[in-house]
């Protein structure tokens, strides 16, 4: 199987979100990637509900959202509403994680986990086989144009590993700092989709740039 890309849309025009959307639908990206922060969680606010519901109306590839906000559960069903194919939460804002998961594939939506860099890939063992997506943060999350944390590869590494042995099938994205030099290591140790921001959206041809990750 090719590698996924999923340009974030944090890095994107908010002034001209449909331009961008067009572009992204154009282009040889495979999913839009949307970042949700609720200022708790992380130590910023991007966009909610409204916005992914005006992306979903023009999107024609799957949405998935990222969500890095405290207690996801309350709105797991508006964000089906609003159009997410991909829900990921994250794995230090879910205290009952098995019954997350299980609402979000009750919804028809693929469930994924991020982990923060400190969060060991251990920590998913008793949960492998309820995952579509584990979401491996290659930066602190919070904000885009971070630099990229070498230590993902090992983590990396070792999730890869623990999905060989299970037998669990989810996907593996890594999500911060991501760009063409690090993209082809990445995909060797085990990635299957990158999220790429401030690499597609502050270069001079975004299009060419994704079709640039999606041929490393
Ligand atoms: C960070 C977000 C990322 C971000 C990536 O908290 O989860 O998706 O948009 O941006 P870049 O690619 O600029 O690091
Ligand atoms: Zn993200």
């Amino acid at each position: 199987m090719s590698h996924k890309i999923a340009p974030s849309i944090l890095a994107a025009d908010f002034g001209n979100l449909q331009r961008d959307c067009k572009m992204i639908n154009n282009s040889s990206a495979d999913w839009f990637h949307l970042d949700v922060m609720d200022g708790v969680f992380v130590p910023n606010i991007s966009y909610g509900m409204p916005i992914i519901n005006n992306i979903n109306k023009h999107a024609t590839k799957t949405l998935d959202v990222h969500l890095m906000i405290v207690d996801p559960d309350r709105y797991i069903s508006t964000f089906k509403e609003v159009g997410a194919d991909v829900l990921t939460v994250h794995y230090e804002a879910c205290t009952h994680l098995h019954r997350t998961l299980q609402a979000i594939k009750n919804e028809g939506m693929k469930a994924g986990v991020a982990l923060n860099p400190h969060t060991s890939v251990h920590l998913l063992s008793d949960v492998l086989n309820d995952l579509d997506l584990v979401c491996i943060m290659s930066v602190n999350p919070g904000f885009g144009g971070q630099s990229f944390i070498e230590n993902t590869y090992s983590k990396l590494k070792q999730l890869a590993h623990l999905r060989q042995e299970s037998g669990a099938n989810f996907l593996i994205q890594i999500d911060g700092g991501v760009n063409t030099k690090n993209a082809r290591k990445l995909l060797d140790t085990g990635a299957d989709v990158l999220v790429a921001g401030s690499f597609v959206f502050k270069s001079e041809n975004p299009a060419q740039t994704i079709a640039d990750l999606k041929a490393v």
